[in-house]
């Protein structure tokens, strides 16, 4: 994995941070994207470069912008050689969420249209630009991290278990057509994590109580439990896994 390069948006906080240092570990390049916390951003560049011996940038992006996707790209030509993989983590939240993150009968289209944009939009604009730099160097990895809301009920979860649905369903037509330049395409569904975004649930604790009864392993699930999947998920050893999604979660599915 030394010297390839990993492009993955919402790199600062919860899981997406947790793949930033898996990744880093292993002798990858970093190029991740924050939205509204600039210093920790640039603080972890520096933690990066100086604690793995790697190269880091970090950049702006707003989500519910894709189409500024194809702006970042041309500034990560600038700053990196090559991409090799491509992770569509990042996630809005607060008041852009208002009208999707809600019960059923109180959703509304644009809150639902915010959380398509930014779940399955950003991901086709962002992996778009990354597999026309993938191409130039004979292939690469794509994911996108999805969500078993859209398998198990979830309170307040409609909105974003519909466009986390959408987005595996995106994630096979990709696959399905990127695996001529040597693309691969996957998503790694996660159970309950515990992060900012979980913590935000207005029944967060009960979520955190019941993963853990429903699950075999006793806990729920941390950033780093879906880190390792996605480096596997890029290395070589995944070599024909391609339009699958991924579920990591506890065994609390089945249950
Ligand atoms: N937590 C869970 O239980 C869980 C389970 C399964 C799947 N997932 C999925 O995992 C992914 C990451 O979730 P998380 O729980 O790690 O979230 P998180 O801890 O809330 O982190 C969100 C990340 O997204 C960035 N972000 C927020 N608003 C943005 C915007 N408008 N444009 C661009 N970036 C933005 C944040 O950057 P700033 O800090 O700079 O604002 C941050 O880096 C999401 O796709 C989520 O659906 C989460």
């Amino acid at each position: 994995m030394r010297g390839k390069t990993l492009v993955i948006s919402g790199g600062t906080r919860g899981i997406g941070k947790a793949i930033v240092y898996e990744f880093a570990a292993n002798g990858v390049n970093i190029a991740f994207t924050y939205n509204s916390n600039e210093q920790l951003a640039q603080e972890q560049v520096k933690d990066l470069e100086s604690n793995y011996g790697i190269k880091a940038r970090a950049y702006n992006l707003n989500i519910l912008e894709p189409e500024t996707y194809k702006e970042l790209f041309l500034q990560i030509d600038k700053d990196f050689d090559r991409v090799d993989f491509f992770i569509s983590n990042a996630i809005i939240s607060g008041r852009s969420v208002v009208g999707g993150y809600t019960k059923f009968m109180k959703l509304k289209p644009r809150g639902i249209n915010n959380i398509f944009t930014a779940t399955v939009n950003a991901f086709v604009i962002g992996a778009q630009e990354a597999a026309k730099r993938m191409e130039k160097i004979g292939g690469g990895s794509i994911i996108s991290i999805s969500s078993t809301g859209n398998l198990v009920y979830i309170e307040n979860y409609a909105g974003h278990g519909t466009c986390k649905a959408a987005v595996e369903a995106m994630v096979r037509y990709a696959a399905t057509e990127l695996g001529e330049k040597n693309i691969r395409v996957n998503a790694v569904s996660g159970g309950p994590i515990d992060t900012d975004a979980l913590r935000a649930f207005t029944n967060y604790e009960e979520v955190r109580d019941k993963t853990a009864e429903l699950s075999p392993l006793g806990r729920m699930g941390q950033p780093s439990d879906l880190s390792g999947a996605c480096l596997f998920l890029c290395s070589d050893k995944a070599s024909w896994i391609t339009g699958h999604t991924f579920i990591i979660d506890g065994g609390t599915t089945f249950k």
